[in-house]
């Protein structure tokens, strides 16, 4: 194509009106490449001015340099414009109504003893212990006889424990999570460091302290070489997470037919020593009936309250607010975390 002033003319028309009749910022794209980049007309004419006489040369090449800032400049002009009609109608289609009104779904959420549930876990999982599970329907073997609580003592009675009938079947709900212990000392070989949280039952009346369904968490660790040390240091560091590194606890003798000694646990809270649960060093006796080299191993177990402890730690007055299931209560504490 020969190169002069009219076909330049024509290129600069060609390009001036692709790039009005460009409506968009996506046309104005493809028109660029077309008619203002590398490839245009323009640019090869540019690129042909080398071939010229010097004079000619000289003469086009102030013909292309105007054409192409004319066109340069329109290109700006247009995209200015178009970026200008976009911005406009993207904060028009993407506005929100924020006065609309809305419907709005509250999202659902864990209990907080089932969060205290998977904190406990969390922590004792965070010490090497695994988590271990028994049913709530539990046989009358592994919830008393096994535990070495003999069969005329008062937890056996009605008034404390929910049997199932017929009472032949031997079945009862159980009142404490140490039938878990039984049940893992019989399924693994030491050492065994588990925490076993789980729902308990017993014919207590509902009222500020007491439900009769309500929560524990077992403890059970045997070892080598385990000795009450090891059980202090395990519970001030449980009680120390649970309340606050400030608190005290204390270990109160008591009597438990599994354990030997036995203790009642026991935190310092705002002025007062609170009960938590009970502990000690599993039997050797229950041990033996579980099948372990009481020479060789012993160990500890404990066993605490986890309404309690939701109670104590959260300043709740009473065991209703816990069971009922209130929603106004739940969401004090975050539903949906976890
Ligand atoms: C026991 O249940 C033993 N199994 C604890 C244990 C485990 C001892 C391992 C030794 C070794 P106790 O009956 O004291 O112990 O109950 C333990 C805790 O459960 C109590 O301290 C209390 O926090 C909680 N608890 C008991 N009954 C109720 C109830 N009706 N409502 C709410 N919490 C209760
Ligand atoms: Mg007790």
């Amino acid at each position: 194509m020969s190169l002069n002033a009219q076909t330049i003319a024509s290129d600069l028309a060609a390009a001036l009106s692709a790039i009005a009749g460009a409506n968009t910022l996506d046309e104005l794209k493809e028109v660029k490449s077309k008619f203002v980049g590398d490839k245009s007309a323009i640019a090869k004419a540019n690129q042909g001015l080398g071939g010229l006489e010097p004079a000619q040369r000289a003469e086009l090449g102030k013909v292309i340099g105007a054409a192409r800032a004319e066109i340069n400049q329109s290109f700006s002009e247009r995209e200015r414009i178009l970026t200008e009609i976009r911005d406009a109608k993207v904060l028009l289609e993407e506005r929100v109504d924020v006065t609309l009104p809305t419907h709005r779904v509250n999202r659902g959420g864990l209990h907080p003893l089932t969060i205290l549930t998977h904190e406990i876990s969390d922590l004792f999982v965070g010490l090497g212990y695994t988590v271990a599970e028994g049913p709530e329907l539990e046989s009358g073997w592994l919830n008393f006889d096994a535990l070495n609580i003999p069969a005329d003592h008062p937890a056996r009675t009605m008034q404390d424990t929910f049997f199932i009938e017929p009472l032949e079947s031997g079945l009862v709900m159980r009142t404490h999570t140490s039938p878990v212990q039984v049940r893992t000392m019989l399924d693994r070989k030491p050492p065994i460091y588990v925490i076993c949280p789980g729902r308990t039952y017993r014919a207590d009346e509902l009222d500020a302290t007491h439900t009769p369904v309500f929560n524990q968490v077992e403890g059970l660790v045997i070892d080598k070489g385990i000795t009450m040390a090891h059980l202090k240091g395990t519970l001030d560091f449980f009680a120390a997470k649970m309340f606050g590194p400030e608190v005290t606890t204390r270990i109160r003798p008591s009597f438990f037919p599994f354990t030997e000694p036995s203790a009642e646990v026991d935190f310092f809270y705002k002025g007062r020593w609170v009960e938590w649960g009970g502990c000690g060093m599993v039997n050797p006796k229950v041990l033996q009936a579980c099948g372990i080299d009481t020479d060789e191993y012993s160990g500890f177990a404990f066993g605490m309250g986890l309404e309690r402890t939701l109670m104590v730690r959260h300043g709740i007055a009473d065991m209703h607010d816990i069971v009922e299931g209130d929603v106004r209560f739940s969401r004090a504490f975050g539903t949906g975390h976890r």
